[in-house]
């Protein structure tokens, strides 16, 4: 049973495909679960977010809880209390933390502090709860993932390193594309390959179009992440020939479907034709957020099992 949720590492390959098909179960009803019954989970925010504040809170909800939301610029630790102390106190009042931060050091420090479980919502090194969301998509459109070919291009970002690690895990060949500038961390790669599954392996590469070639699905994200304001102009300049457009998407199989985690820019890191056409995946995509998030909470929120007599 896992403890905290902060990269995806910690599920075994075999809870990964339990939690996926869990939130099948989920997604088919709605009010299946009343695991949070009685119970509240605090949700902190330090970054903007439009689909993670929305499933979380729909989904502490739909499970029968109260969700918290924490605005950290409106909590005592945009004054100086420490992460340690914070978690020490939500941990009295709430059942689960989820944090939505920059650095990922702040979620680990939350997470050795926090007597309940601690979510990662998203840092700038890891995006794992979207993740979950994108493997439970492509569950839905091939009814496997074993063997499937997943393609990330773009950015080696947050998002990139979830997919590595929880894709691989699922026993997906995931494969990602990026300027070498921008390619994703080798420690993750590492990681990931080493925690593969079943046929899961993770290969790095820069040419775009050999990565599409017989894919599954073509996965992009923005080019310019929270955080990374400051070097828009660059980013923009190595990623253009990393654009997920017609062209690439021809190179992939042809039942293949194009995923974002969105927010997109259309015309920039995706066509518009893609992001709206026939084979856009994206909106069933945004919306197993909640359904994966739910399955997640309740596998965090179950009661411990009795220890041996
Ligand atoms: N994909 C995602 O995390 O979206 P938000 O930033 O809107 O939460
Ligand atoms: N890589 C993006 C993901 C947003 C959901 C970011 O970190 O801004």
């Amino acid at each position: 049973m896992i403890r905290h949720f902060l990269t995806g590492e910690e599920l075994t390959s075999g809870e990964l495909e339990a939690l996926i098909e869990r939130a099948l179960v989920l997604k088919a009803d709605r009010g299946a679960s009343n695991a949070l019954a009685g119970r509240s989970v605090a949700l902190l925010f330090d970054r903007p977010s439009t689909r993670t504040r929305v499933s979380f809170e729909v989904g502490v909800h739909e499970l029968g809880g109260h969700p918290v939301i924490l605005r950290e610029a409106e909590t005592q630790l945009s004054r100086g209390e420490s992460s340690r102390d914070t978690a020490a106190v939500l941990g009295r009042f709430v059942h689960a933390i989820g944090v939505r931060t920059g650095p990922h050091p702040v979620v680990e420090a939350l997470a050795e502090h926090s007597p309940v479980p601690v979510v990662n919502m998203l840092t700038a090194d890891h995006h794992p709860c979207q993740a979950l969301a994108d493997l439970l998509t492509l569950r839905e459109r091939f009814g496997r993932l074993s063997g499937l070919r997943l393609t990330y291009v773009g950015d080696g970002n947050n998002v990139a390193h979830s997919l590595m690690v929880l894709g691989a895990k699922a026993g997906i060949k995931v494969v990602v594309a990026t300027p070498a500038e921008l390619a994703p961390h080798p420690l993750v790669a590492q990681v990931a390959g080493a925690q593969a599954g079943p046929g899961g392996s993770v290969e790095l590469t820069a040419d775009p179009q050999g990565a599409a070639a017989g894919a599954h699905a073509l996965y992009t994200d923005v080019w310019v992440s929270m955080g990374d304001e400051g070097d828009a102009a660059g980013r923009r300049e190595l990623l253009a020939p990393y654009r997920l457009d017609e062209a690439l998407l021809r190179l992939a199989r042809p039942e293949a479907v194009a995923l974002h985690c969105l927010p997109a820019h259309p015309g920039e890191e995706i066509s518009a034709e893609v992001l709206y056409g026939p084979r856009s995946a994206v909106w069933d995509q945004a919306e197993n957020r909640l359904h994966a998030q739910k399955a997640l909470l309740e596998l965090l929120t179950q009661p411990a099992p009795a220890p041996p007599r």
